[in-house]
């Protein structure tokens, strides 16, 4: 299939930055520049910020996005945030297990299957993050690593919920570290992610899947990266937090 019928995301993953009048400032100043974007454009912003953002992006072709949600609907969680209610709120993505959460917060990949079923059930649509360490790329075992992480979140999701199903490809190496893979590094996971989701489901759904990069993804880096014929635009943290770079990025995936 055509890369050029799959449809790029690119997507900010905001992290742990902005506040509310901060969020607010860097979408007015987004909107403009990614005004006629040929991807879909995506603000995964901080949980404090969706409503203002949500109010933000009105009129636009930006979409709201959250970093996380919990399996459960509802009850004694506390600290966390469940799938309804960012539907509710008309929040349209979340991202899931990102290796920030996997590293720090003890996710593993049976809690991120847990969280995309609910998120899924909910509506929402995932970006789930996977990738390898440094030390698992040296011992040569990434593409097995990625393909277990992406199996297993994958577990009990129908091809039409699929469909709702977004895949980062994220080494962790390459995060916030300024050391970005290189476009055949990219492209080469990207594909054996792809070569997986056709052995879950079959080749009508490895074609039809958007399959992102990220990890140090910049306006330098970003085009030759999103030109790859099996990278379908990129979740972008640093470059995110600047409308300027981001909207470099969205121009590249537009154009790659
Ligand atoms: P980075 O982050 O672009 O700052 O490397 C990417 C991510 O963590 O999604």
């Amino acid at each position: 299939m055509n890369k050029a019928l799959r449809k790029a995301v690119i997507a900010g993953n905001w992290k742990m930055n902005k506040t509310r009048p901060e969020a607010a400032a860097l979408i007015a100043e987004l909107k403009p520049l990614v005004a006629d974007a040929g991807c879909e454009v995506v603000a995964c912003v901080p949980f404090t910020n969706l409503e203002t953002v949500l109010e933000a992006v009105k009129g636009s072709n930006i979409k709201v996005g959250a970093q996380n949600c919990h399996f459960e609907k509802s009850g004694a969680f506390t600290g966390e945030i469940s799938a309804d209610m960012l539907a509710e709120m008309g929040v349209e993505y979340v991202v899931l297990g990102h290796s920030e959460r996997r590293q720090y917060f003890g996710e593993t990949d049976e809690t991120v299957n847990k969280r995309l079923t609910a998120a899924l059930a909910a509506g929402l649509k995932v970006i789930l993050c996977v990738g390898e360490m440094l030390a698992d790329r040296e011992n040569g075992i990434t593409g097995e690593l990625v393909a277990l992480q992406t199996k297993i979140a994958l577990k009990g999701v129908s091809k039409e919920d699929l469909k709702n199903v977004i895949i980062a490809y994220e080494p962790v190496w390459a995060i916030g570290t300024g050391k970005t893979a290189t476009a055949e590094q990219a492209n080469e996971v990207c594909a054996i992610i792809r070569g997986v989701i056709a052995s879950i489901y079959d080749q009508e759904a490895a074609d039809g899947i958007t399959i992102q990069y990220g990890g140090s993804m910049n306006a330098k880096n970003a085009a030759e990266l999103v030109a790859q014929p099996d990278v379908d635009g990129g979740l972008i943290g640093g470059a995110s937090l600047k409308a300027v770079d981001f909207s470099v990025i969205v121009k590249a995936a537009t154009e790659g």
